[in-house]
Order: C-alpha cells, then sequence, then structure tokens
C-alpha cells in the first residue's frame, strides 16, 4: 500500500500549503450550481463541511442561514479557519472516526474539492461509512473526486494539446522543474481494477492522488448503502461519462 497519508500530513501541514489555501475565495461554477440545487438542504438545516482547508467553503456557508460545523483533519487549517470565523463551529477531527457527531445528525454534508481523494483506499471507504452513518436519513451527501476517465489522465501537459499560451509554457517549466520529485513518487503508484493512486501534479507532485471512473464510484457507494447517486460536471451540469474533466462532483443520498 502507498504511504499516501504520510505524504498528504508533511505536504498539508507545510506554511506554503497553508498559506495557498488561505488565500482561495472562489466558489467553483460546479459548487455554485450545486448548493443552489441543494438549497432545501441547507438553509435553515445542519451542515457539516469536511476538509475545509483555508475556509474557502465556510466563507459562503457563514454568510448564510444554516447550522455549519466545519471540520480539517490538519490542526492548522482547524485553527486558522476558527480564527477567521470565530462565531461558527470548527473542529480538528478526522473523518475516518467522527464519534463526536451521533447518527443521523446532518441534513447536508459537503467533502469539497477532491479532499477525499488523499487518503488510501481503506480510509476512504472509512470515512464514507462515517459519512453515512452522520447523515439523517433524508439528507444529501456532496463532494467531488479525480476522474480515472479524464482523457489527458496520469500524462504530462506536452501530452496534452500543445497550446500557444503563456500559461501553458509556465506549467510545463513548472513541470520540468519538479521533475525529479515527480520520479520519486512514481514507484508509489498503483493502478488496480477499481481505481488507480497516482502522483499527479498537484502540491509540485508531492503527494498521492485516488482516481475513480464515474461508474465505479457509483457502484463503490452504492456497495456502502448510499443511493440514487447522481453525478455532475465542472459547470454543474448532469453527466454520466465525463472525459473532458479531471474530477467529478456527486450528489447521494441514503433512501
Ligand atoms: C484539497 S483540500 C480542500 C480544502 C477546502 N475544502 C477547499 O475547497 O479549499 C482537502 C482538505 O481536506 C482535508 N482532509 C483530508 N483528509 C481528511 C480527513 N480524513 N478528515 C478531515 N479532513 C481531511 C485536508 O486536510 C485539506 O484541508
Amino acid at each position: 500500500m502507498p504511504k499516501t497519508i504520510d505524504y498528504f500530513e508533511t505536504t498539508y501541514r507545510s506554511k506554503n500549503v497553508v498559506d495557498w489555501y488561505d488565500k482561495l475565495d472562489f466558489l467553483f461554477p460546479s459548487e455554485k450550481a450545486l448548493f443552489e440545487k441543494c438549497k432545501e438542504k441547507i438553509l435553515g438545516k445542519k451542515v457539516l463541511d469536511i476538509g475545509i482547508g483555508g475556509g474557502r467553503t465556510t466563507a459562503y456557508f457563514a454568510n448564510i442561514d444554516c447550522d455549519y460545523t466545519g471540520v480539517d483533519y490538519i490542526e492548522e487549517f482547524a485553527n486558522l479557519v476558527s480564527a477567521k470565523h470565530k462565531q461558527l463551529k470548527i473542529k480538528q477531527c478526522d473523518a475516518r472516526v467522527m464519534s463526536m457527531f451521533t447518527d443521523n445528525s446532518f441534513d447536508f454534508i459537503l467533502f469539497s474539492f477532491n479532499g477525499i481523494d488523499n487518503m488510501d483506499s481503506e480510509s476512504r471507504i472509512k470515512i464514507f461509512k462515517e459519512i453515512f452513518r452522520v447523515l439523517k436519513s433524508d439528507g444529501v451527501f456532496m463532494f467531488s473526486t479525480h476522474n480515472r476517465d479524464y482523457k489527458y489522465f496520469n500524462k504530462m501537459p506536452w501530452q496534452e494539446k500543445w497550446q500557444f499560451k503563456w500559461n501553458y509554457f509556465k506549467l510545463c517549466l513548472v513541470v520540468l522543474k519538479n521533475y525529479p520529485q515527480h520520479l520519486k513518487m512514481k514507484k508509489h503508484e498503483f493502478h488496480g481494477q477499481d481505481y488507480s493512486i497516482i502522483n499527479d501534479i498537484a502540491h509540485n507532485f508531492k503527494i498521492l492522488t485516488y482516481y475513480i471512473s464515474s461508474a465505479k464510484q457509483k457502484k463503490q457507494l452504492e456497495s456502502l448503502g448510499f443511493k440514487n447517486t447522481k453525478t455532475f460536471d465542472f459547470n454543474g451540469k448532469d453527466c454520466d461519462l465525463n472525459q473532458k474533466d479531471p474530477w467529478m462532483y456527486y450528489l447521494t443520498n441514503k433512501s
């Protein structure tokens, strides 16, 4: 088993990564669309936001009427967001063991920006089980995860379509500069029937990331009891097989 969690912990505790997440202050178009779609489960309801990082989504929920709780595995992030939003319930908590929450507690649970993808496969299943437990029977769980059907899955920028743009050349330079780190990490990659764990460009090739197709992700969720799983693209549009987006969004529930 690759030491996915060790690389995740070391990288996410570093000051430059904490600072990077601290500065994020936007919502993705998909998130805007899906929060709107789920508003009946959010407005005036109990919301659990898992993996809050620097508080990008916390800032959104802080401005609307809901009973919000935000958690993060990394203490540095929990402290940072707690200081920004003193009125909110922010806790350090590993989503694999959410014993601080009782069964059937939340109307809406979010694990945004592929936060679940830096855990190993066993931990991922534990997290889904815990989410299933603390989600109300009519609640909704929303998350995103990397897409193994993405047409440039596991490819370097120069294996994609050439673009005569400054950002594209800059990206190639960043990749070249960090290539030795990538070669070091590549030996930990795993390609199974159901999912892959690869070293992509995120955080300059310092972490390992879980990728799964939407069909396999739906099956995984179903095997844990989740029902009515729907998949969405970057714009929050319903889509099943998706080869254009590197990650996909999911809404699922218990009944
Ligand atoms: C990719 S970052 C996203 C941060 C934030 N949600 C955002 O959208 O900007 C993933 C976050 O999930 C957290 N995380 C990863 N695994 C976790 C776990 N098992 N329990 C709680 N938080 C976790 C990480 O510490 C990190 O802050």
